[in-house]
């Protein structure tokens, strides 16, 4: 899909409630399916994504209607979901595939796990293999990629699992496969990743101390979860409100979760006029409206290591930023962003040369020149978040920008050529 973009001169303004966060979405899913009882999720994000998470789940034998905008589940209990008559289709989604993975490691039945032509070329071996140290049987292709073969096995052994990479997605399934070993299931990581996992399961019923340990046989209790807007959405409207000169936008309910709110130090650093307002709490997971306004040109920066975990998914449009920022800006320790949708780091390098950026692409991370940007023609390469990226960027542009590869913006986030109109943007 190509989408056409170019309007420098006409600024954002309004408000806009960006869609539920897809981490979380999932995690309510898969958490209320397992459940005991029914849960009700409201404010899930209807995403391509967060739909194969509730396909599988259905397919899994689980009860899930939506009824007055809320998702409600009746779970299957610990022990109640049932062997798939098909191959589960993950589509675009690694976390779909990574968190189900955990879950059907520990299943008494088979299952198989596929994925679109991204998702075929992902790395599986950080799950397989600590899953196959807890006893669970799981055959990939040699290379380590879907689609995944798994041979349930009922008695898993928890594990002290101190993983490699920084990676939610990784915890995630470990902590989910723990739920049913015998004994405590511990990951550690090297930089704090995400941690909605954790925050979630004690709404279920499952505590999970400090140091990421859960205990097994434990029973999943049906509950209500509100989700908070995602932040990695609410991002593309933050960066194009600091570019665009006159802008103005509130973005409300964003969720800002320490682990998450690496954008906002980055925008801040950078030079933006960003204010968080009325922090509040879902459950465990604070949220608050943003204020950001257009001050003037943003200035490059360092982007310190520590704050990568917590901005990965937001990596594309910070490089979109910095490509019309004064100065310099790099970015390193982001070599994750090469096994995401795509490589991502890659994908925005070419991007951003085809439209006369400036820049020393490394093997974990860049280095960005800022400058101006001309061109008429830039490849998403079918990934969500550097399509939208190239959407802002290319608002700064007198003549038209098309840009392809946008097809797969719809497993992040559905409405988004509608918000960026709504709110001033020009795209078509
Ligand atoms: C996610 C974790 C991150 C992130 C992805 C969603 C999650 O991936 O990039 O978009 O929901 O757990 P990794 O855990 O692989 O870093």
């Amino acid at each position: 899909m190509i989408l056409t973009v170019g309007s420098a001169g006409s600024s954002l303004s309004g408000e806009l409630t960006p869609p539920g966060d897809k981490s979380i979405s999932h995690r309510a899913v898969i958490l209320a399916s397992l459940a005991d009882g029914q849960s009700r999720i409201e404010g899930l994000l209807e995403s391509e994504d967060v739909r194969a998470t509730i396909n599988a789940c259905l397919q899994l034998g689980v009860k899930i209607v939506k009824q007055d905008g809320e998702l409600l589940v009746d779970g299957s209990g610990a022990e109640g979901l049932s062997e798939p008559r098909r191959p589960l289709d993950m589509g675009n989604s690694g976390t779909a595939m990574r968190l189900l993975t955990g879950v059907l490691a520990a299943q008494p039945f088979y299952s198989e796990l596929r994925g679109d032509d991204s998702l075929s070329t992902r790395p599986m071996r950080r799950i397989v293999q600590p899953l196959t140290a807890m006893g669970a049987r799981i055959e990939t292709s040699e290379s380590g990629t879907p689609p995944l073969h798994i041979s349930g096995n009922p008695g898993l052994k928890g594990i002290d699992y101190a993983s490699p990479v920084a990676s939610a997605q990784v915890k995630s399934c470990i902590l989910l496969a723990g739920l049913y070993a015998e004994g405590k299931t511990r990951v550690t990581e090297p930089r704090k990743s995400r941690d909605h996992t954790e925050k979630m399961l004690p709404t279920f019923g499952v505590p999970v101390t400090d140091d990421c340990t859960v205990e097994g046989g434990g029973f999943l209790t049906a509950a209500k979860v509100r989700v908070p807007g995602d932040i990695s959405s609410a991002a593309f409207f933050m960066a194009a409100a600091s570019l665009i000169p006159g802008s103005s936008l509130t973005l409300n309910n964003v969720g800002l979760n320490k682990t998450r709110d690496g954008i906002i130090r980055v925008l801040t650093a950078m030079g933006a006029d960003l204010e968080v307002i009325k922090p509040r709490m879902y459950g465990k997971e604070m949220v608050g409206d943003i204020l950001i306004r257009y001050r003037g040109q943003l200035k490059g920066i360092d982007i310190p290591l520590q704050w990568i975990p917590s901005l990965i998914d937001e990596l594309p449009v910070v490089m979109a930023l910095a490509a019309v920022s004064e100065g310099t800006t790099r970015i390193r320790g982001a070599e994750e962003l090469r096994v995401k949708e795509s490589d991502r780091i890659s994908v925005m390098a070419r991007g951003l040369e085809s439209l006369g950026v400036r820049l020393k692409e490394y093997r974990d991370g860049m280095d960005i020149e800022g400058g101006g940007i001309k061109g008429t023609w830039v490849d998403g390469a079918g990934d969500h978040r550097c399509a939208m990226s190239f959407c802002i960027l290319g608002q700064l542009l007198e003549s038209e920008l098309e840009i392809h590869g946008c097809g797969n913006i719809d497993t992040s986030y559905p409405g988004f050529v509608s918000d960026l109109q709504n709110l001033g943007g020009v795209i078509k």
